[in-house]
């Protein structure tokens, strides 16, 4: 039986087919998924909001259970406003451990009401992450299998255009 509504948070600059595994997986165990659309202050971001919320929405579309958005300021208020209290959080490797149990400690001491629940992240995707795929397609490389192929031609259009591809 499904339960309850979670809120998936991140820059996802790009969402990457390690995102989407967690989406996938999760659509089977909660009754609703809202893909919400943050800003980390450490990041710069290639994509802008829209394209963001946007690309995602198409790759989830399959989905009936999930919904994309995105929202301004601290995590902790933009859910006070939602149907839920819970937070669904990816983990691929050790060193993600410390950053999460940060930002999850944080969370709840702004507002007591918040849990983080964590997935942990498939194998084959443990080595992915948004900043590796912006580098290698940076590079003229190709990021198939790491992303969404609608994604992979949006961060072409963005990172590396024909002209730059056609040097390298
Ligand atoms: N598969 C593959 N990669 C994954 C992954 C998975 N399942 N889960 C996470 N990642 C990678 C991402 O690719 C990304 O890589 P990058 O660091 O190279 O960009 C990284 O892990 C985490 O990024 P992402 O999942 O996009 O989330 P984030 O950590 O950038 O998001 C917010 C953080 C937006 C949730 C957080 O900054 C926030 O809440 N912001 C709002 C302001 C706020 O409340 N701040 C206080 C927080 S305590």
């Amino acid at each position: 039986m499904k339960g309850k509504t979670v809120i998936y948070p991140g820059s996802f600059d790009p969402f990457t087919n390690g995102h989407l595994n967690i989406i996938a997986r999760a659509s089977e165990i909660f009754e609703k998924i809202i893909i919400s659309v943050g800003h980390n202050t450490s990041k710069k971001t290639t994509l802008s909001t829209e394209e963001r919320v946007s690309l995602i929405a198409e790759v989830t579309k399959s989905y009936p259970n999930v919904e994309v958005e995105s929202f301004e300021g601290l995590l902790v208020d933009y859910i006070r406003k939602k149907e839920t209290n819970t937070i669904l959080r990816g983990m691929r490797c050790h060193s993600d451990f410390e950053y999460e149990l940060q930002m999850a400690t944080a969370n709840k001491l702004m507002n007591e009401e918040v849990e983080t629940l964590f997935m942990v992240t498939e194998s084959q995707f443990s080595h992915i992450s948004s900043s590796l795929i912006k580098e290698i397609i940076s590079l003229g490389g190709s990021a198939k299998g790491f992303v969404p192929a609608v994604i992979e031609e949006k961060l072409i259009e963005k990172l590396c255009p024909a002209e730059e591809r056609r040097k390298q």
